[in-house]
C-alpha cells in the first residue's frame, strides 16, 4: 500500500499515471484473495529493529559474545523469505538460540514490518 501511495504522488508523467493504473486494477484484483494477509510496513519496522541491529547490523556480520559467530545478512533478503525464517525461528522448525528467543516476542505483523524493513534497499 505505501508503495501505491508512493506511486500516486508521482503521478505527474504520463508513464507514472500508466504505471498508478496498473498498480492499482493489480490491487484491486489481488484484495478479494488477499484480504486477510498482513502487510509490512518498512517505517513500522524502522522502529521495531533495535532489538535486530546489534547482531544484523554490525560491521562484517560477526557477533563477539558469547563466541565468535556468523550472522547473516539480512538486509536486502527478500521479504517472504525473511518472514517464513522469522516464522520457522518461533515455531522451533529452524533452530537457533538467539533467533528462537528473538522471534518468540514478535507478533505476524512485527514480522511483516521487519522484513519489509530489512528487504528495501539502501544506500
Ligand atoms: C543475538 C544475535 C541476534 C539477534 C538479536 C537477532 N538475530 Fe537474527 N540471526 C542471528 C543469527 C546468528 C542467525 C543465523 C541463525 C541460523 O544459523 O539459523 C540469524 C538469522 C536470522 C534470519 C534468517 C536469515 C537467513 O538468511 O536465513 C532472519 C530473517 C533474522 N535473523 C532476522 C532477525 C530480526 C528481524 C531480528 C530482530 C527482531 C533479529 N534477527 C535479531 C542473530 C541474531
Amino acid at each position: 500500500m505505501h508503495f501505491l501511495i508512493q506511486v500516486s504522488r508521482l503521478a505527474m508523467k504520463p508513464v507514472a499515471k500508466i504505471l498508478t493504473i496498473g498498480a492499482l486494477s493489480l490491487g484491486f484484483v489481488a484484495l478479494p484473495a488477499q484480504a486477510s494477509t498482513i502487510v509490512g510496513s518498512a517505517e513500522a519496522g524502522a522502529k521495531k529493529n533495535s532489538m535486530c541491529i546489534g547482531c544484523h547490523g554490525i560491521p562484517e556480520y560477526k557477533t563477539a559474545f558469547p563466541v565468535l559467530y556468523r550472522v547473516p545478512k539480512i538486509a536486502g533478503q527478500s521479504e517472504a523469505y525473511m518472514v517464513s525464517a522469522l516464522k520457522a525461528y518461533k515455531s522451533g522448525e529452524r533452530s537457533h538460540p538467539s533467533m528462537k528467543a528473538v522471534s518468540a516476542s514478535l507478533s505476524d505483523q512485527d514480522m511483516a514490518d521487519l522484513a519489509a524493513f530489512y528487504a528495501k534497499p539502501r544506500k
